[in-house]
Order: C-alpha cells, then structure tokens, then sequence
C-alpha cells in the first residue's frame, strides 16, 4: 500500500504556490522599500513557504527561525505554547516579518507577536502560507495571506500530520478530517 493512503486529492498545487509566493514577495518589497526586514520562519512548517517567500523579496533582507510547540493532540492546539529554538539574531529597529505554515486557532500567533513585540522590534507582522479562519480562537489576523483553506487538516508543502507528508509538493488534506 503507497504512503499516502490517507492523504486527499491535491487542494492547490506547486505553481498555483510559486506564483502566490511571487506576488507576495512582490508585495512586501514594496511596502517595506525602506525598512530593515528581518524574516522569521516558524519551524518546521514553514520551512517551504519560507524558500520560495525569500527568493521573490528583493531587499536586503535577513533570516532567523524559531521553532515552537502546543501541547495538545496532534490535530487541535491546547493554547499553551512553548519555545523550542529562540531567535539568534537581534530585532531591534528591525520590520520583522514572521512567516507560519497556517493559522489555525491563533493561539501560537498571539503568543509569538507578543513575545517578539517585547524585544523593540519597528514592527512585526505575519506572512502565512495558508489560513484557516473557521478555526480562530484568539483575536489575531495575518498580514500576507497565501490562500485561506476550509476547516479540514491540511498536509503537505510542510505540514505534517505526526510529522509525516512535510515533503508532499502540494497541499493536500487528511481524507479522515473530509
Ligand atoms: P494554531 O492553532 O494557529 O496555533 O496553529 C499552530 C500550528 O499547528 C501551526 O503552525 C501548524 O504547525 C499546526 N497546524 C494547525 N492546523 C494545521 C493543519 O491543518 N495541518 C497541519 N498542521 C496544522
Ligand atoms: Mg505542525
């Protein structure tokens, strides 16, 4: 039996991403013309996302990743949030620009933009691969959305379920959670 017998038809495909990746990159270089931007992927979701945003921002730009996690079952955040891997780079001054797989719940979001908010960034704004606003439960919203999603659980192009599928060159969903 293939690997993928649990995972749903291709819901947006590696061009229809690159192209999305093309015009926000576009985007953010024209709206921070004169900033310091600093991006911060969110590991290890983000990690696709993060590649194809980076290459389609020209300024001088620089990177930095940050890995945390949520308690809770695989599929639903429990809210309490923990740092895994913190920032090696200084953010002061800095338009910070936090790139996430998707915004599900908001819960690692909120928690992330305060934390990162304290250390006297000029800014710090959000830039998702995919949103899922059915499932919200704190009160924060993305600054570049790449494309909103139904409430279902996504996998590929990063996303996990257990960690497995990060690699798949698509997005595609649990065909359990249809
Ligand atoms: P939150 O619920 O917005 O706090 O989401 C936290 C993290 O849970 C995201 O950054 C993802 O890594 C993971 N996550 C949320 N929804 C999904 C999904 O549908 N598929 C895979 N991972 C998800
Ligand atoms: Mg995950």
């Amino acid at each position: 039996m293939s690997y993928l017998g649990d995972v749903g038809e291709v819901m947006i495909t590696e061009q229809e991403i690159k192209k999305r990746a093309r015009e926000i990159g576009q985007q953010i270089t024209e709206d921070h013309i004169d900033d310091d931007v600093i991006l911060i992927g969110i590991l290890r979701g983000a990690i696709m996302w993060m590649t194809d945003l980076m290459r389609n921002i020209d300024l001088d730009i620089t990177i930095d990743f940050m890995a945390c996690s949520s308690y809770g079952s695989s599929t639903k955040s429990s809210g309490v949030v923990k740092i895994n891997k913190d920032l090696e780079e200084d953010i002061e001054g800095k338009s910070v620009i936090i790139v996430e797989d998707i915004i599900d719940s908001g819960v690692t979001l909120k928690y992330l933009k305060e934390y990162l908010a304290g250390r006297k960034p000029k800014s710090v704004q959000v830039c998702a691969l995919l949103d899922k606003p059915e499932g919200r439960r704190a009160k924060v919203e993305g600054d570049y959305i790449g494309f909103t999603v139904d409430d279902r659980f996504i996998v590929g192009y990063g996303l996990d379920y257990d960690q497995r599928y990060r690699q798949l060159p698509y997005i595609s969903y649990l065909s359990a959670s249809e």
